[in-house]
Order: structure tokens, then sequence, then C-alpha cells
């Protein structure tokens, strides 16, 4: 059977019901890649139509956590962008601690957490993981278990060996996992001081001041007045002359609060918070 197209009135009265019924927002995720998500839940599920769906969101609440990860897109790599990853070390870390001898840190939507692990073991190889507080994020709370595990697929594990050595990390990736079972066990002492806590950016609740947010490849989901109202939370959690980082393939340059921004680095998304 071929799966009939989902209309912008279905995802209306999908994103209605999911508000309504567990005070989650999608109204403003973006159209077209929330559309697609969907339709691949209707065809994971054998779901005939949204209304089906609808119905299986209302009667089981246990189905709304298997929703929010198959809506949600978890893809990730440790060291990702090792570009952005020796910047961070050679330059942005140093400067945050010319004024101050801790380092607080948020992971914005952090998903299976290797983007926690990569900042872990950097500041270890930097000898400042015990001045860090790292606080990581993510609307899913299945990714994050899986993220407090910090048990990987042995698979991913040659890229991201080969992000960590672009990132010319001063040892090898595998001195910080053993392997069992076909997974790769991340040492958990690298994350023993990270609070994991599930936490939605489009609630926009402020909860801390940071020096260095990351907030990547995440608001690349959200609509452009969602990315504004994100933006400003994200400003909101920095200290004045504190980092802002993006991804790589999303920008500040247009969103209403860039001139309280500077632009550190345009290559690698690394923004400065120049005005309260
Ligand atoms: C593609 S991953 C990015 C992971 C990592 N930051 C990186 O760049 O590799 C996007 C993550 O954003 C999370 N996310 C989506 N909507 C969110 C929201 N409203 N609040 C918090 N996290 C959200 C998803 O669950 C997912 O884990």
């Amino acid at each position: 059977m071929h799966m009939q197209d989902v209309e912008i009135s279905d995802l209306r009265r999908l994103t209605k019901v999911i508000l309504d019924e567990y005070d989650y927002d999608f109204t403003n995720y973006a159209m077209s890649s929330f559309r697609r998500r969907i339709q691949r839940i209707l065809e994971l599920y054998k779901f005939g139509n949204v209304n089906m769906l609808i119905k299986r969101l209302k009667e089981d609440r246990e189905f709304f956590d298997e929703f929010i990860s198959e809506v949600t897109v978890n893809v990730t790599e440790m060291f990702r962008d090792p570009s952005f990853w020796r910047e961070l070390r050679d330059h942005i870390i140093p400067n945050i601690l010319l004024n101050h001898n801790t380092i607080s840190i948020w992971h914005a939507g952090c998903s299976s957490g290797e983007e926690v692990f990569s900042m872990a073991i950097l500041l270890r190889e930097m000898k400042m993981l015990d001045k860090a507080k790292i606080i990581a994020t993510d609307i899913d709370t299945s990714i994050l278990d899986r993220a407090r595990r910090g048990a990987y697929p042995i698979k991913n594990m040659d890229l991201n060996e080969k992000n960590y050595i672009r990132f010319q990390g001063s040892g090898k990736l595998s001195d910080y996992y053993k392997e069992e079972n076909g997974k790769a066990m991340l040492d958990p002492s690298l994350v023993e001081n990270v609070s994991w806590r599930q936490h939605d950016l489009v609630k926009g609740i402020v909860f801390n001041k940071f020096d260095l947010i990351l907030c990547r490849n995440v608001m690349i989901y959200f609509n452009q007045n969602l990315q504004n109202e994100v933006l400003k939370k994200l400003h909101e959690s920095l200290f004045k002359y504190g980092y802002l980082v993006i991804g790589s393939k999303e920008s500040l340059i247009w969103c209403e609060i860039a001139n309280k921004f500077i632009v550190v680095n345009n290559e690698e998304k690394i923004y400065k918070k120049i005005k309260d």
C-alpha cells in the first residue's frame, strides 16, 4: 500500500494534541523535516494515517516517549567537526580561564552524549576537567539514558577515532574506553561531574548561567521564530563575555539578538556575548 502524504492540516491536528495532552510544543519545528519524521513514524509503526497516530498518542502515554525519540533527530559523533574542538582547546577555553579558574558549560541538545564525552576528554587533556561544571540536557529522556550509560557501538568508534586524530588529541581515543560485548564503554570518571537533565528548549526555562554553551545541530530543526525565541534564552543563560557555539550549518547573523554577540570564529560558528 502506498502511504498517503502527510498534509499540513494533519500536522496541525497532531501538534495540537501533543500540546494539549503532553505540554510539548512542536508547532514551530521546521515544517519539512518535521513532516518527514512523522511520515517515517507512520511507516515504522504501520499507522495508515495521522489519525491512527493521534489515537495511539491519546491512549498510550508510554508510547509518547518512543514518539519523542523518533520525531527528534539524534545523529551525533565524538569530536564532530574536529577543527572546532581544536579551536575550543587552543583559544576559547584558555580565554575563559584568563578570568576565572573554573568553567561552567551547558550542552543543550546533547543527544546520546558523544559531544559531552568529547568535552570531558578535551578538558582532561588540558588538566581542567576537575575545574569544570558541565550540564548536559536533551528533550528526549531515552537518549539521555543512553548518554548516561556512555556505551557506544564499537562500529561507531572508527569515525570517532578519525575525528579525534584530526582534533590532534594527546593520546589515542582508545585510552578512554574499554571494549565489552561489542560496545565501547567510555571511562565513567570522565563524566562523574556531569549533570544529565531532561530540558525542553522550547519551554525556554532558564536555569543557570554559563561561560560556554554548545547548542549544535538542534535549532536547525526549528523555524525562524522558534530559533529567535530559543536564542534569547541561550543569551540569557550566558554570562557577559560567555561563548555560544552552534552547528556548522547554522548562523546567528540574521537573528533578532545578533547585535548582542560578536563573531569570534565564523567557520566554527563561535559567538561571544558582548551585551546583556
Ligand atoms: C542532531 S542532535 C545534536 C547532537 C549534538 N549536539 C551534535 O551536534 O552532535 C539534536 C538533538 O536535539 C534534541 N532536541 C530536539 N528538540 C529539542 C528541544 N526542544 N529541547 C531540547 N533538545 C531538543 C534532540 O532530541 C537531539 O538529541
